[in-house]
């Protein structure tokens, strides 16, 4: 055994025993521990890029697989960064490099965790949308056995550096390379599935490949910065029931469902009045996730109470600035009133007592994807189709 397999398996046991003993839930179930244990994460991150503090834009600088105390680095419980703006590279940049991060290999102890959560049963099939480096699929293929792993990767640059990491590391699950919101009919049904990637509404091919009583696992997103992970049951062909789960979850979205590129924004004059609430509270995790909920085709911008809602799909606009007197007023423009939306939204919230996500649960028919607060009959919201 050479001395950097000693170490790599050495950095690996700390690295589960550190799981293991996190007292925020942890690394509990024995057959993941021994996915963990058994997984060379070293195989799927190479070279990463590492956020330079304070930088404004976020600027990464690239760090190669071979630069001191890149083994540490790999079996540390962090998110590695591996693909800026669907298609720059560590090899590729050449010092700082500003740019969104496009693929990664997710922190071990949410992969895991996330593996944990799905509820899975030796034999189960798993549709698994976001390949990525591989690493989470490897883990569910030592677990489940590769002949029960179907995984989606929409980049086919990524898509195939993960094929060859995990024949390197001994797995060959069925790889497909395509958009993962289409799911993979050939293969179906699945016992669960489980998305690495995040989406603004729940894709109905998923839900007519999944069993009736199978799971998804997957985090809700949009364009304000709101995350929620949720468990759905699949109650019929093109129906479910979910849950949000306790935590502070967020996933880089599914690339269709970014949102469409813009330009600098011009703001424009419109109707102004007074706000009823701080503009800042939607910059609170979960208030993010309430105005997001409200108006779920604006993106926001803007930092603490001087915030912007533009809106794609109606160029509708709302911004908000303080009055000087210990309030803020806001400016709405276009035929969606975006912050009486939000406001609105907000207020059922805070009338709820202001609920972290595990509050909230969605109810998907053929008819729409409806978010609601407490339960069914409580405030709700749909989400975009
Ligand atoms: C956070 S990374 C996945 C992490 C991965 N599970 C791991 O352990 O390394 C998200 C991945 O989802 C991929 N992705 C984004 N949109 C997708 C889509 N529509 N279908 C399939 N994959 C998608 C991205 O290219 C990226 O590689």
């Amino acid at each position: 055994m050479t001395a950097t397999a000693t170490t790599a398996a050495d950095l690996r046991a700390a690295l589960v025993r550190q799981l293991t003993a996190d007292p925020d839930g942890g690394l509990t179930d024995p057959l993941w521990r021994a996915a963990a244990a058994a997984v060379p994460r070293e195989a799927f991150v190479g070279d990463y890029f590492r956020e330079i503090p304070g930088s404004v834009p976020t600027s990464y600088e690239p760090v190669l697989a071979d630069d001191e105390g890149g083994l540490e680095t790999v079996y540390s419980n962090r998110t590695l960064i591996t693909q800026l703006d669907g298609r720059i590279r560590p090899a590729d940049a050449h010092g700082p490099t500003a740019g969104a991060p496009s693929s990664s290999s997710t922190l071990p102890s949410l992969v895991l965790g996330m593996w944990q959560r799905l509820d899975v049963r030796s034999g189960h099939r798993v549709l698994e949308i976001g390949t990525g480096t591989g690493y989470s699929t490897a883990l569910g293929a030592h677990r489940l056995g590769e002949e029960n792993i179907v995984s989606v990767e929409v980049d086919p640059g990524v898509a195939e550096r993960a094929a060859t990491a995990l024949k390197t590391a001994g797995y060959t699950p069925h790889l497909v390379v395509g958009d993962g919101l289409a799911g993979h009919g050939a293969r179906a049904p699945y016992d669960r599935l489980i998305a690495t990637c995040a989406v603004r509404t729940l894709p109905y091919p998923w839900l007519h490949q999944v069993r009736p009583g199978g799971k998804i696992l997957v985090t809700f997103s949009g364009w304000q910065f709101g995350y929620g992970l949720a468990l759905l049951t699949v109650t019929g062909p093109g129906e479910a029931f979910g849950r949000f789960l306790p935590g502070h979850i967020s996933f880089m979205i599914a690339r269709p469902h970014d949102r469409p590129p813009r330009q600098s924004p011009t703001l424009l004059p419109g109707d102004e009045r007074a706000t009823r609430i701080d503009p800042a509270t939607i910059t609170d995790w979960t208030g993010a996730w309430v105005a997001q909920l409200a108006a779920p085709s604006a993106e926001r911008i803007g930092t603490g109470d001087q915030q912007i809602l533009i809106d794609h799909a109606t160029g509708s606009q709302a911004r908000t600035r303080p009055d000087g007197h210990g309030g803020w007023t806001v400016v709405q423009r276009g035929p969606l009133r975006l912050w009486d939306r939000v406001e609105d939204a907000i207020t059922a919230w805070q009338t709820a007592g202001s609920p972290h996500q595990e509050r909230f649960g969605i109810t998907i028919t053929s008819e729409g994807q409806r978010v609601w607060l407490g339960n069914e009959h409580g405030p709700s919201w749909l989400l975009p189709l």
